[in-house]
């Protein structure tokens, strides 16, 4: 089943993590896809492997929060496929882990640019184009976004933002016939949980997985296939939506993840190739201010 055929997408943040995974998800459903990141982001090697099994894919790199480099993803769909059915607005950073009171003001300034503006900047430019096409944005929520998220209170603070961001888009763009949706992942395998690749330090790793009723990450295969119904006809009634994939967290109450036994916690094999779901932070300054 090809449940985007002849669709065209841009997602954000696509280089490495969840937006590599869309990336490759929506290609294989048959979306032709505008892969967006920093030109420091492996961008060209996903559209190179996208192209591999005969997806089609093209690159434009730039930071989606200024205004100049999000006319040029959304005037690069125009310009080589004619039209936009679907943005997805999946960048974001998570570049410090602090209390609030020692949390640097120039990451919380950058946090709100790149989670923020950059979905605002991307929603803005490219309603025209989805109004046409009676398309529809997804967005990168969060369980965070629910719940409380100690030690990041600036990044929780984004993704509340992104909710009801999304949720007015949706009430104001039903009738131009467009969508607007969240997915809204837990702790998902990626650079931003594991103390080696991310500001997580060993206990709030150790949290986010006892938190979590299934007791394991989910992986960033099983958030594309969220976002890929979302942006799909099959989701033709769905707007509005904060679209949970969390294994659970944000309706468990303390530790149940330590009664999931082991066997239970393996995630899923998966069917894409994903090279760079652990590089999301390797080019940038991260902080773990105790
Ligand atoms: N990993 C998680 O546990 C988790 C949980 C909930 C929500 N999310 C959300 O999912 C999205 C993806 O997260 P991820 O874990 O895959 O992280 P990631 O770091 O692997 O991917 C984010 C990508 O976006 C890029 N990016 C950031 N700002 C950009 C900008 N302004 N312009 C262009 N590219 C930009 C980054 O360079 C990176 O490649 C984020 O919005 C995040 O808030 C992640």
């Amino acid at each position: 089943m090809r449940r985007l055929e002849g669709k065209v997408a841009i997602v954000t943040g696509a280089g490495t993590g969840i937006g590599e995974a869309i990336a490759h998800k929506f290609a294989k459903e048959g979306a032709k896809v505008v892969v967006n990141g920093f030109s420091y982001d492996p961008v060209d090697d996903v559209v190179a492997s996208i192209k591999e099994y005969g997806g089609e894919a093209v690159a434009c790199c730039g930071d989606v929060s200024e205004e100049k480099d999000a006319l040029k993803c959304i005037q690069t769909a125009i310009d080589q496929y004619d039209k936009l059915d679907i943005l997805v607005n999946n960048a974001g950073v998570f570049l410090a882990t602090a209390e609030t009171q020692d949390y640097p003001i120039d990451v919380f300034d950058q946090t709100l640019k790149m989670n923020l503006r950059s979905a605002f900047v991307m929603t803005k430019y490219a309603l025209p184009y989805l109004q046409r096409t009676k398309g529809n944005i997804v967005c990168a929520g969060s369980e965070a976004g629910f719940n409380g998220l100690a030690q990041n209170t600036p990044y929780g603070g984004t993704k509340g933002w992104m909710h009801s961001f999304v949720k007015g888009v949706a009430v104001e763009q039903a009738k131009y016939g467009v969508r607007a949706n969240c997915y809204c992942p837990g702790a998902i395998d990626t650079a931003w949980t594991h103390k080696e690749t991310g500001p997580m330090d060993a206990e709030m790793e150790k949290m986010l997985i006892e938190a979590t009723p299934m007791a394991r990450r989910g992986t960033p295969e099983e958030i594309a296939n969220v976002c890929a119904f979302l942006a799909s006809d099959e989701a033709s009634y769905v707007t509005g939506a904060l679209w949970l994939a969390d294994g659970g967290v944000t309706v468990a109450k303390g530790s149940v993840g330590q009664q999931t036994p082991q066997q239970l916690r393996q995630q899923p094999q998966g069917e894409l190739r994903l090279d760079h779901s652990k590089e999301g932070l390797a080019n940038k300054q991260t902080q773990t201010i105790k």
